[in-house]
């Protein structure tokens, strides 16, 4: 399977919520369930496009298969340098290096666009996400005891960050 990573576009939306849903429906991985209706994806997606906020989707023979965004709704705050990072691949293209490639590719455009702090949260069973974003430089920050109940059964959530500099102020090395 050969696939393309590219920018979403406004026809690209359905697919995207499709993929959306598809892995929030596992339930392993994402903090939602199921994707929001498509009005509203729609809404999201192009509030992103016209804003410029870095948002990827991988397509395989025309089918799009996974996605990565580092987004922002803090443009006029003193939050305006950090982004949040998602990300899916439906599971038969998960584990073939297409995740690396793509993380760091919105990375790339979020810290061209400005951005120098890539934050994320994680459940902590994930450990194949896990992974992915320490082996590109996230760190975790915070260990969020029982913040998840799912099915009547906790879970941790970790809280992760990349730091565009390097530079971890006021945190130990
Ligand atoms: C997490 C996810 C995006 C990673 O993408 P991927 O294409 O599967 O990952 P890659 O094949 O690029 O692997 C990159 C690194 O991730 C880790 N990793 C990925 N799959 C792994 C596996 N099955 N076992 C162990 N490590 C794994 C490894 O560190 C790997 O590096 P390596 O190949 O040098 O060992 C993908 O598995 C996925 O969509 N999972 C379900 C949705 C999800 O968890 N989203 C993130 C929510 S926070």
């Amino acid at each position: 399977m050969s696939h393309e990573i590219r920018s979403i576009t406004e026809s690209d939306i359905a697919a995207f919520r499709a993929v959306l849903d598809s892995v929030a429906r596992e339930r392993r991985f994402l903090s939602f369930l199921e994707a929001a209706s498509l009005d509203e994806i729609r809404a999201f997606v192009l509030n992103n496009i016209e804003n410029g906020q870095p948002q990827f989707v991988v397509v395989d023979d025309g089918r799009i298969v996974g996605w990565c965004d580092i987004l922002t709704n803090t443009r006029r705050t003193i939050y305006a340098h950090c982004g949040t990072l998602g990300m899916g691949l439906l599971p038969p293209w998960r584990g073939r290096g297409i995740g690396r490639t793509l993380i760091r590719q919105t990375m790339d455009a979020a810290l061209a666009g400005g951005l120098t702090r890539i934050e994320l949260t994680v459940r902590e069973a994930n450990q194949n996400a896990i992974a992915l974003y320490k082996s590109v430089g996230f760190q975790a920050e915070g260990l969020h005891r029982n913040a998840v109940r799912i099915d009547g059964r906790y879970e941790n959530v970790i809280s992760m960050a990349f730091l565009a500099d390097g530079a971890h102020a006021g945190l130990p090395s």
